[in-house]
């Protein structure tokens, strides 16, 4: 450790005095204040390892100055000073994390021996917390996520990555179905080579065909000159089909077409050639219903899902939450100049009640919005877009929910943190798995809706 910075506070100008010598002569930097707004501004001002501060101060408390060291990062560690008879204040003071406390007279010796001790024990801690994080941050590229749901997507990845087979990946809007495309590029033998995305959605059938297998010249009105597609642009690496789900059904014929014999033919020419592209599509759409609706053909269907990667949305995975909420603050701070800036608890804790139907992309620009409305040190609930710190309204009125409806939320809220997982549920809520099952099929749920995501299948 650098030489360790310790302030001292106390208004008996002597005795600090001594003190202060003593931590001098035992080798620590130490600075003395005799009031506790001056020593409020030092806090503000400078970084300490630890703070030893009399109880009672002229102008404010030593439970002040503790209060106000804890919410500093880093925190020092707080030693309380007590003359005699305060030692109840002193316990107190320790309930409110102070590390320990000295009886006054305090002398040289007990002094540093308790201020070793107290600074040892801070050491272990922010080890701990360092262990803690690179044990508990599971991360692939650029994708954060420590649930058990997204650790899956995660093994998936690194294990079809280097075969070409064709991979389907859903998720509501917003969960991060590009970022794992990209992702799958990334860490395949395509990575030198392009990857190029087409959004289905956008582009009218022949648009789309010409967009995806290129055009003669004089194919079609406005096909002036001779175009590759992006199969012959991506030769070599990685494309994604996104929204496959809103491509029209000419379009999938042609798909599959090509998916099937691995050539193009530009629209308008009849010689097609020999293309080496990975297919990865991605939809928000339940492609089951649209396949029910005769909107989406069967066949491609399964020739798409060889693999498939489902990425739950982000309420169902709320381990996920701080971890993408302390991503995004580092991504963005520093572009803002605010490297310090951190959550306080309370927006932490408002950040795990809102349910982000938008998903990680919301969650990113809320944080990014907090970053641009506040000032300090401290990202505050009131800094967060209003809908997410303000608390839903289903919570406000359970007073008016009968005890049979308060169950059922109560339950499947449990499920929904689960992920689904009806043994996971059933342990945590106490109940058999067969009482949940009993339950769940009484508010309308089949046996197959809720059960666990499996590991995924792959052939
Ligand atoms: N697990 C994650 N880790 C880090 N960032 C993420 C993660 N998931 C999503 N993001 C970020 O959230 C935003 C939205 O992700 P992305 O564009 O991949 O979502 P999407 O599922 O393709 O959405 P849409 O269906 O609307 O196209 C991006 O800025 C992305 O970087
Ligand atoms: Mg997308």
């Amino acid at each position: 450790m650098a030489t360790p910075r310790v302030l001292l506070i106390d208004d008996e100008r002597a005795v600090v005095g001594l003190l202060a010598l003593a931590l001098k002569d035992a080798g620590y930097q130490a600075d003395v204040e005799h009031t506790g707004t001056a020593a409020v501004g030092r806090l503000s001002d400078e970084v300490y390892d630890a703070v030893i501060t009399d109880l009672r101060l002229e102008d404010m408390t030593g439970i002040d100055i503790l209060r106000i060291a804890c919410k500093r990062y880093p925190s020092p560690a707080v030693l309380i000073m007590t003359g005699y008879g305060s030692v109840d204040s002193a316990v107190e003071a320790m309930k409110l994390g102070a590390a320990d406390y000295l009886t006054k007279p305090v002398y040289p010796q007990e002094l540093l021996l308790t201020l070793d001790r107290a600074l040892q024990h801070r050491q272990l801690l922010s080890e701990l917390d360092a262990l803690r994080q690179r044990v508990g941050q599971l991360q692939l590229d650029d994708l954060i996520g420590i649930s058990p749901a997204l650790q899956t997507v995660f093994r998936t990845i690194q294990r079809i990555a280097r075969t070409d087979v064709t991979v389907l990946i859903t998720g509501e809007s917003g969960t991060g179905k590009e970022l794992v495309a990209r992702a799958i590029h990334n860490h395949s033998s395509r990575a030198a080579h392009p990857f190029l995305t087409v959004n289905c959605s956008a582009l009218t059938e022949t648009l789309l065909e010409s967009e995806l297998f290129g055009h003669a010249k004089g194919a079609f009105t406005g096909a002036i000159v001779a175009k590759k597609g992006l199969f012959e642009d991506a030769d070599g690496g990685t494309l994604l089909l996104d929204e496959i789900g809103d491509m029209e059904l000419g379009a999938q014929a042609a798909l599959l077409r090509v998916l099937e014999s691995g050539e193009v033919r530009r629209v308008g020419e009849t010689r097609p050639v020999g293309v080496d592209v990975r297919i990865v599509a991605s939809t928000n759409r339940d492609l089951e219903n649209a396949i029910r609706e005769g909107k989406f053909r069967e066949d491609l269907y399964y020739r798409l899902r060889v693999v498939p990667v489902d990425i739950p949305p982000l309420r169902k995975r709320l381990d996920d939450v701080l971890p993408l909420a302390q991503h995004f603050l580092a991504r963005y701070a520093p572009r803002f100049n605010r490297g310090n800036v951190r959550l306080a608890k309370e927006t932490g804790e408002a950040l795990l009640r809102y349910t982000w139907p938008g998903n990680v992309r919301e969650l990113e620009h809320a944080i990014e919005r907090a970053l641009l409305l506040s000032d300090g040190d401290v990202l505050l609930p009131e800094d967060l877009p209003p809908e997410v710190s303000s608390p839903p309204a289903s919570r406000a009125n359970t007073m008016q929910l009968t005890l049979a409806e308060m169950e059922r939320q109560h339950i499947l809220e449990r499920l929904d943190q689960c992920s689904g997982n009806r043994s996971e549920a059933a342990r945590q809520l106490g109940i058999s798995r067969n009482t949940l099952a009993r339950k769940l099929k009484s508010y309308g749920f089949s046996d197959e809706e809720t059960n666990e995501a499996s590991d995924e299948a792959f052939p």
